[in-house]
């Protein structure tokens, strides 16, 4: 892997706030990696194929009026800008927040695997959750980006 995009939708800051540590965790472990990043709002299809990783990261919303949906920005880009993208084998990954004071905690995961899987791109590691607010969480989030460096590592 020589580059990492990341496309994320973030309201109050959980999913941005993840997002920065794990990409300060990337640039002082694998300074040789490009890491770039973009949200939901603005992403566009060729945001989806343009780095050798693609990483999806999303809030879990009651987006519909159902709880356990994406933020409504990653719904609109994954079911309306981006849906005829072709990932075409696309190393991907997925990161959820959520909140367990909802009963559907953090699945929001389940729809970025959902699309990674409907538009042929390739899990490369289990996804990271991370149920309620990131502050103190980031150990959780280096190790997790540690497995995403082993996975590519041995590859
Ligand atoms: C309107 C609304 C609906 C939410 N629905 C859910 C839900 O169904 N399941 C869940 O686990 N968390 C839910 N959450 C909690 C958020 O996913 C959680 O606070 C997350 O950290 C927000 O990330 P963000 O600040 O990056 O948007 C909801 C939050 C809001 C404001």
């Amino acid at each position: 892997m020589t580059s990492l995009h990341i496309l994320y939708a973030s309201t109050s800051g959980h999913t941005e706030y993840v997002v920065g540590v794990l990409a300060d965790f990337l640039a002082k472990h694998a300074p040789e990696l490009v890491v770039t990043r973009a949200v939901a709002e603005v992403a566009q299809p060729d945001d989806f194929t343009k780095a050798d990783v693609l990483l999806l990261a999303s809030g879990t919303w009651n987006t519909g009026g159902i709880e356990g949906q994406l933020n409504p920005h990653m719904d609109v880009l994954l079911k309306k800008r981006a849906k005829d993208v072709d990932l075409a084998g696309k190393a991907c990954a997925a990161i959820s927040l959520g909140d367990d004071r909802y009963y559907y905690t953090g699945r929001a995961v389940e729809h970025l695997q959902q699309f990674i899987k409907t538009h042929n791109g390739a899990q490369a590691l289990p996804s990271l959750m991370i149920v309620n607010e990131p502050y103190g969480q980031e150990d959780k989030v280096c190790k997790w980006g540690q497995k995403l460096l082993d996975t590519f590592a041995t590859r």
